[in-house]
């Protein structure tokens, strides 16, 4: 199993290319499901957790072709053979559910695998079952499998969510597409992936409007018809590596970047005393002078701070001057790199869904071992900073989410490495 290796101590300058979004490719992938008609996806990013979505459709009869190294998906649903997605690959990951909606809307029935918990928290699908069912789905849960049937075909409807569900609004929104009439979505998600895949499904002849507003109204179509669509660019990515000159010092252009997709959290960085400006060619990070200041975050749904920024947001706060208080309301149990990050000389001290982080002088090298994708790179991150060497281990994480790490880091003069563990 590989290791990555960090030497931290080097200030980073250069540039790093941002990828499309991981979570944005996961949800426009199964909107293949909608149409006989080939969807094409340009700027894709390439990593394993959308192998484990192309090894999905394809077990459901879509073809799904890799071209141009990985960055280009050519998808085809013209035969789908199977409507049910196999608990072996669900359980692999979550975002499978997304299926459901597609496969229910076009032909009428699918059955799909309870995804199950997950290291960061229970994580149920109730809020999707819930909103198919308003659309005149109904649902039987047998042996681990939702079996869904709309024998003619879904109905627009009101579905009204009791809080903010990126999966679920995602879900809900393909499935309205081809549903009879009009559906309202309330207290919808407004991630830029919810916007992305709304400009997808539009593309396709969807009848959208209110995406990235609470509220999204779905006028039902017939059919959908083929498209291509570019993913927009991966904003967690993106605030991952905006944080590796914030830890090490130096100055990085993320290319691509823009600073409608991480404002809150740009913010934050400003409050910490970093410097973030919007360019042409993306956005520039730099920190020039002295310590990080300590910032109380709390992460909240699109527009506020995303909880997929946490864990690397507690890196840079290890080393802040002063007491920086982290609110985690998303997930709840999502500090699992607290102890890993404390190994490694971080004085963090957590309660519930809050952590606070005293910033110490410096961090030191350590093993250390990643616990989920996003609590992975925030250990990277801190190894940037650490003095010494650390060693990450269990990194198949990073690989679902994180497309050449050691590259992109290392073209900025970081020193880190990939190993096979012995
Ligand atoms: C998506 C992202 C994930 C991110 C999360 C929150 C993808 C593939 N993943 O996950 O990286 O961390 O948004 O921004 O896009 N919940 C329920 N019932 C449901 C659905 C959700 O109780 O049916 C709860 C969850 O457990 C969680 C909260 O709602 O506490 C928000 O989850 P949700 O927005 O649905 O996250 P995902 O779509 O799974």
């Amino acid at each position: 199993m590989d290791q990555i290796i960090v030497r931290g101590g080097a200030p980073l300058s250069g540039a790093i290319p941002i990828a499309g979004a991981k979570n944005a490719c996961l949800a426009l992938m199964p909107a293949t499901l909608l149409s006989e008609e080939p969807l094409t996806l340009t700027n894709a990013p390439r990593l394993s957790d959308i192998a484990t979505m192309t090894e999905l459709l394809a077990s459901l009869g879509a073809e799904v072709s890799s071209l141009q190294d990985g960055k280009v998906l050519a998808m085809s649903s013209h035969d789908l053979n199977n409507h049910t997605a196999e608990y072996d690959i669900v359980r692999k990951m979550r975002a499978s559910i997304l299926v459901l909606g597609p496969m229910l809307a076009r032909d009428g029935h699918a059955v799909v695998s309870l995804p199950g918990g997950c290291a960061i928290g229970a994580r149920p699908v109730d809020l999707h079952l819930k909103a198919l069912e308003a659309l005149g789905a109904e649902l039987d849960l047998r042996e681990g499998y939702v079996h869904a049937k709309a024998p003619g075909g879904l109905k627009g409807a009101v579905v009204e969510f009791p809080f903010v569900s990126v999966g679920a609004t995602e879900n809900v929104l393909m499935a309205a597409t081809l549903a009879k009439g009009t559906s309202v979505i309330k207290n919808a998600a407004r991630e830029p992936e919810i916007v992305d895949l709304a400009r997808c499904l539009r593309a396709m002849g969807a009848q959208i409007e209110g995406e990235g507003t609470s509220e999204i109204t779905v006028q039902g179509v017939d059919r959908l018809h083929g498209a291509t669509h570019p993913v927009v660019t991966d904003r967690i990515e993106l605030g991952t590596y905006m944080l590796a000159p914030a830890i090490t010092g130096g100055e990085v252009l993320l290319e691509g970047g823009r600073m409608d997709l991480v404002g809150a959290f740009a913010e934050k960085l400003d409050q910490a005393g970093i410097s973030v400006t919007e360019e042409p060619g993306g956005l520039r990070v730099a920190r020039k002078n002295g310590r990080v200041r300590a910032v109380d975050v709390v992460t909240e749904p699109f527009p506020g701070f995303p909880t997929d920024l946490q864990a690397q947001m507690m890196a840079l706060l290890c080393t802040a001057e002063g007491k920086s208080v982290l609110e985690e309301k998303i997930f709840e149990n999502r500090f699992m790199h607290a102890p890993e990050l404390m190994r490694m000389g971080a004085a963090i001290d957590v309660h519930g869904g809050t952590a606070t982080v005293t910033g110490v002088d410096r961090l030191k090298g350590a093993p250390v071992m990643a616990t989920d994708l996003r609590a992975s790179v925030s250990l990277i991150l801190a190894g940037l900073a650490a003095e010494g060497e650390t060693v990450v281990s269990r990194v198949y994480h990073l690989d679902r989410g994180y497309e050449r790490v050691e590259e992109k880091l290392g073209a900025c003069g970081a020193q880190i490495e990939r190993v096979k563990a012995s």
